[in-house]
């Protein structure tokens, strides 16, 4: 899914603009995927899929994390599909899981029907281009708390 069709199918379904939407993927901060259910595998934070705060924006923009893309390996036959692992870049450690959609809040994903990316989210060569939520979601790394009002507005507060 392109970020053009989800941010799309976020207007269409619930009435969301862009700003809404990458506020509501903050969602991702909890939980993670599990190979028998959706094929992809690990927490989208780590070490912390029960704690809510903005550390998923944060740590899609940490330049001394390595972003990679990987082959999720389903148990149930899925399809083969993509996804990134996240390391720190110096120890190794493991950061976090993001799908294309994730990283869509940042950059334009071109990818193949399996999801796999033709660009890098990573600064050099063939880096992804910037979308235009870019620094919607750099403004949420930045911020503790995202309070989202019913009257489709957002509070930012320090
Ligand atoms: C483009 C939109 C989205 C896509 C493609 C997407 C995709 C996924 C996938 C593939 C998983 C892993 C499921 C599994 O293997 O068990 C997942 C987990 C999760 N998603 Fe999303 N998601 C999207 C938007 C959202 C939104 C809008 C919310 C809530 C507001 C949300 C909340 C969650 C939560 C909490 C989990 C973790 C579940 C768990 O740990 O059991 N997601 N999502």
């Amino acid at each position: 899914m392109s970020a053009k069709e989800m941010y799309a199918f976020f207007k269409d379904q619930f009435g969301l603009d862009e700003r809404l939407s990458v506020a509501l993927m903050g969602a991702h901060t909890l939980g993670g995927a599990k190979p028998e259910n959706s094929g992809h595998t690990g927490d989208f934070v780590e070490h912390q899929a029960h704690k809510f705060n903005n550390k998923y924006y944060r740590i899609m923009f940490k330049k001394d994390h390595d972003w990679a893309q990987v082959i999720s390996q389903g148990t149930n036959g899925q399809v083969t599909k993509w996804r990134w692992d996240g390391h720190h870049a110096d120890s190794g450690d493991k950061v976090g899981m993001m799908l294309n959609t994730d990283f869509e809040l940042l950059y334009d994903i071109k990818q193949n029907d399996e999801g796999e990316s033709s660009c890098e989210v990573m600064p050099g060569k063939n880096q992804c281009e910037r979308y235009r939520t870019f620094d919607t979601a750099r403004q949420y790394s930045k911020v503790r708390t995202i309070i989202l009002h019913p009257a489709n507005s957002i509070c930012l507060v320090n």
